[in-house]
């Protein structure tokens, strides 16, 4: 689909429904991937019309049957078309995504927000920490969703984001005015540890962990996303090997981590057999998420080191 059909098609199609079904048909046809915030063609055409009705989330059944303008048709075909030609996922598109039931902005400096993670923190960590966190680092923060997510989850916590790309941090600043958390949640430039000087009582971190292979053979859409965010090294762990290293010298003596490395989890398991993570299970999805407290990080010290 090209835009030079636009004017044509935009003639034959008339109510919000027209343009979803529309838009459906020529997402399947172009067989394109679906996993930024929804599995499915139907939803992606839906988020696009939403969007550029500027309708948001509101009226979905009540609008279904209205009739749109040619100026709105063709607003909403040129979205189609980006999403199609440039395999674009629809948060870059839209300009946000939702991530633990806030929404959050999002752009092409930063990952579409999508980690389990979001479930722990709905649920206030439980059962992983024995108390309330008051200082929390998000490591690897990219727009800020984790660590924004914690500070709305433990409303007295000092939150600090961190991030080695400073247009992330750039996207997390935004992020930080929009929640209006910025008298407890700062950012901080760091590759890993190194400009971060205080300890914690929490840190959770979505760090870049995909494999050499899996990056290569991961669909267009996620090509879209910086390379940064998820490529770390042939086997996927070389941010979670340094982490692992370090992260006791960073933590108070009862703290936790909280780590995400996905499909790498078996390469994690083979390279340290006699670390005792635990690996987290979630009633929405994914994997790859363990826990480790900083005794057993410094228990098994030497083999990290
Ligand atoms: C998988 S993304 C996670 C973004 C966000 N936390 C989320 O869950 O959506 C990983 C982030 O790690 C950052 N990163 C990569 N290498 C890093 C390093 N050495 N130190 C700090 N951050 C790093 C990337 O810039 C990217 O924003």
């Amino acid at each position: 689909m090209t835009a030079k059909i636009i004017p044509e098609i935009v003639d034959h199609l008339h109510t919000v429904r027209d343009y979803i079904r529309f838009g459906t048909s020529r997402f399947n046809e172009a067989q394109l991937y679906f996993g930024h915030g929804s599995d499915n063609a139907w939803d992606d055409a839906l988020a696009l019309v939403l969007h550029a009705l500027h309708l948001g989330e509101q009226g979905r059944e009540q609008i279904l049957d209205a009739r749109l303008t040619p100026g709105e048709g063709r607003a909403i075909l040129a979205l189609f078309i980006r999403r199609i030609e440039g395999r674009i996922p629809v948060p870059y598109l839209t300009g946000e995504a939702w991530f633990a039931g806030l929404k959050f902005k999002v752009d092409e400096r930063v990952l579409i927000p999508r980690s389990p993670i979001a479930e722990l923190i709905e649920v206030g960590f439980s059962p992983w920490l024995a108390d309330e966190p008051a200082t929390i680092l998000d490591l690897c923060t990219g727009g800020g969703c984790i660590g924004i997510g914690c500070a709305y989850a433990f409303p007295d916590a000092q939150v600090v984001l961190s991030d080695i790309s400073a247009d992330a941090l750039v996207v997390a600043g935004e992020n930080i005015e929009q929640h209006n958390v910025s008298s407890r949640v700062k950012t901080v430039e760091s590759d890993l540890f190194a400009d971060i000087t205080e300890r914690f009582d929490l840190i959770v971190s979505n760090p870049p962990y995909v494999d050499a292979p899996d990056y290569g053979a991961m669909p267009p859409e996620y090509h879209c996303e910086p390379a940064l965010a998820l490529e770390s090294g042939a086997d996927g762990l070389d941010f979670t090997r340094r982490l692992l290293r370090e992260a006791a010298d960073h933590l108070y003596d009862n703290g936790v981590l909280v780590v995400e490395v996905g499909n790498s989890a078996v390469h994690l398991e083979r390279a340290f057999p006699d670390v005792p993570f635990t690996w987290l299970e979630f009633e929405r999805g994914g994997c790859g998420v363990f826990v480790l407290t900083r005794a057993e990080l410094l228990t098994h010290a030497a083999d990290f080191a």
